[in-house]
């Protein structure tokens, strides 16, 4: 989208102005992992929406008073966060041109633990980017449910990738693939007709296996696979997994679906051992998690899977279709000695 067609022909009367926004993290299942200028993937991505991890945001805009931002989290003033966005409200400047005329103060909260380890970028700037297209409509007027949603998908990608996915229930897809009406600029809903009912009643359990900052940031992973060796071959691969994907889905295939994840999250995770430098962001936990679970599957034939983001802790996937209370129960007296602090967040995702 360029700017003129985001902005449209708008006039815009800018006032003082109290918002708040909630949004929700998500998790990949399909990853995004290295990217090209402006927040264009490399490869698309699908992603489940979760259901209770979510960031709260109160955005106060004081109009005309010079730029600046002033952010807290769970009432703790974080400088490091408003540097983070005011750069970011400079680089949307193109398609919000009111943005830097005034003062902002930003509250925020997740509703999981700060230190947890799990991406609050993702849940922040989802978040965010709906503030600010609330502020955009109250200055040049209401626009459509699905536009709004759709420019704010797209101002969440340039604040944080993988936020672009959080604007949605359900699946959701980001970047362009077999998937209709899908955009490497702004993610949609994977159409909800073409899922299997299996798929939209499931639980993603995170374990906090390593709580606290991660010793490589997404963004120096991101840009590591621009000479990674295998990154042309691992964006073809990413692309061409929404075949089986979209089939898995329609079909209900359980089995192919926790090959697909599981083998993702590896990937990711192998990419990061074949960058240069090389890192590892899993831990002995993770890989003690790791082989319990698949011990546990192959035991039980009961569908617990795991997928991982950029970091330590394990997402326990498993659908709620029968066999949870048992899954629970083993996940409670085996997997939980694995964390740091008996850390586990329980979130579903329901739609
Ligand atoms: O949105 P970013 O830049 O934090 O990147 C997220 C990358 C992964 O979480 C590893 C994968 C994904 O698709 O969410």
């Amino acid at each position: 989208m360029t700017a003129q067609e985001f902005l449209g022909k708008k006039k815009y009367t800018i006032h003082n102005q109290t918002v708040s926004e909630s949004c929700p993290s998500n998790i990949a299942l399909i990853k995004y992992w290295g990217k090209y200028e402006n927040q264009i993937p490399a490869n698309p991505s699908i992603s489940f929406t979760l259901n209770h991890c979510k960031t709260n945001t109160v955005m106060e805009f004081l109009a005309n008073e010079p730029f600046s931002v002033q952010t807290f989290l769970a009432g703790n003033e974080e400088v490091k966060f408003a540097e983070k966005i005011e750069k970011y409200f400079r680089n949307i400047e193109q398609y919000l041109p009111w943005i830097l005329q005034g003062k902002y103060i930003i509250k925020t909260e997740n509703t999981f633990p700060h230190s947890s380890g799990i991406a609050s970028s993702a849940s922040g700037f989802g978040a965010i980017a709906k503030c600010l297209m609330n502020l955009d409509e109250s200055f040049s007027g209401k626009t459509s449910e699905e536009e709004s949603l759709r420019k704010a998908s797209f101002l969440a990608r340039l604040g944080s990738g993988s936020a672009c996915r959080s604007l949605y229930n359900g699946l959701v897809v980001w970047g362009e693939s077999q998937v209709k009406g899908s955009s490497d600029l702004f993610a949609v809903q994977y159409p909800n007709d073409e899922i299997h009912d299996i798929f939209k009643d499931f639980n993603d359990w995170v374990l906090l296996i390593h709580e606290g900052q991660k010793s490589v940031s997404s963004t120096v992973g991101h840009g590591l696979m621009n000479t990674n060796p295998y990154a042309d071959r691992r964006f073809q691969e990413a692309r061409e997994n929404f075949e089986p994907m979209k089939e898995i889905l329609a079909v209900g295939d359980m089995k192919s679906f926790i090959k697909l994840v599981e083998h993702e999250a590896l990937t990711l995770h192998a990419m990061m051992m074949m960058s240069d430098p090389a890192f590892i962001l899993m831990k002995t936990g993770t890989l003690e998690v790791i082989n319990k679970v698949w011990n546990f599957r192959e035991e039980t034939g009961f569908p617990l899977f795991f997928t991982l983001d950029a970091g330590a802790n394990v997402h326990l996937l498993f659908p709620n279709a029968g066999s949870e209370e048992k899954i629970k129960s083993f996940i409670e007296s085996e997997l939980l000695q694995h964390t740091q602090n008996n850390g586990v967040v329980k979130d579903v995702m329901r739609f």
